[in-house]
C-alpha cells in the first residue's frame, strides 16, 4: 500500500477513503501511473515554489476518470449539458475535460485549480496555470515513462517547467501527425504559445 497521505484541505473524504476510491475506479497499471505522477508532481512543485501536497493531490487523481465506461461519459456530456461537440472524442480528451465531473462528485474535490488542472491535463491549454503546468508535465515524465526523447523531457522539465510544456506539445503534436490522428484544436492552439520560437 501506499503511503500517500492527503490533508483534508481539498475534499471532506480521508486520505484512505480517496484513495480506496481511485483503487476501485481503475485498474492497478493506471493506479501506480497515479501514484507516480503524484510523487513527481510533489516534486516538480518543489522546484516552483508550489504548495506541495496540493499539487500531490492533483497529480494523484489526475486520471481518476479515465477508464469510466464510454456509455457514462456520453450519458454525462448528454445530461450535464457539456459542448456537444465532445462526443466526436473520445476517452483520451474525455478523461481530463469531462473527468472532472466524476472526481467532483466521487472524491467531492472542488477547489477550481485542481479541476483545472485535472480539466487540462491531456490537452494542454493557451493560458495554464503553474499546477497545470505540473500535473501535465509530471504525467509526460513519471518515472514509469519510456519513449525516445523522455530522458531530454525530464532534463527540460526539471530545469524550466515552461520549456517542458513547450516540449510535451511539440512532441505530442509530432506523434498525432505521424499516426495520421486526429489533432483537438486546443492542443493545436496551446502548441502555437507553448511550442514555437
Ligand atoms: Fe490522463
Ligand atoms: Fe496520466
Amino acid at each position: 500500500m501506499t503511503k500517500l497521505i492527503f490533508k483534508k484541505t481539498y475534499s471532506p473524504l480521508s486520505s484512505a477513503e480517496i484513495i480506496a476510491k481511485e483503487k476501485a475506479n481503475m485498474d492497478d497499471k493506471r493506479f501506480q501511473h497515479c501514484v507516480r505522477v503524484s510523487e513527481t508532481s510533489r516534486k516538480l512543485s518543489k522546484l516552483n515554489n508550489y504548495d506541495e501536497d496540493k499539487a500531490a493531490l492533483a497529480g494523484f487523481v489526475h486520471d481518476y476518470a479515465k477508464q469510466v465506461p464510454v456509455e457514462e461519459y456520453v450519458k454525462v456530456i448528454k445530461d450535464q449539458d457539456f459542448d456537444p461537440d465532445l462526443l466526436n472524442w473520445n476517452r483520451a480528451i474525455w478523461h481530463g475535460i469531462v473527468g472532472t465531473y466524476f472526481v467532483e462528485r466521487d472524491l467531492k474535490i472542488r477547489d477550481p485549480e485542481i479541476l483545472m488542472a485535472i480539466r487540462r491535463h491531456t490537452t494542454g491549454d493557451v493560458e495554464m496555470t503553474t499546477l497545470d503546468k505540473i500535473v501535465f508535465m509530471a504525467d509526460f515524465i513519471e518515472p514509469g515513462r519510456d519513449f525516445p526523447g523522455v530522458d531530454e523531457a525530464r532534463k527540460i522539465t526539471y530545469a524550466n517547467l515552461d520549456k517542458g510544456v513547450g516540449y510535451q506539445l511539440a512532441h505530442t503534436l509530432s506523434f498525432l501527425i505521424e499516426q495520421r490522428n486526429k489533432v483537438y484544436p486546443r492542443t493545436l492552439a496551446a502548441y502555437n504559445v507553448w511550442s514555437t520560437k
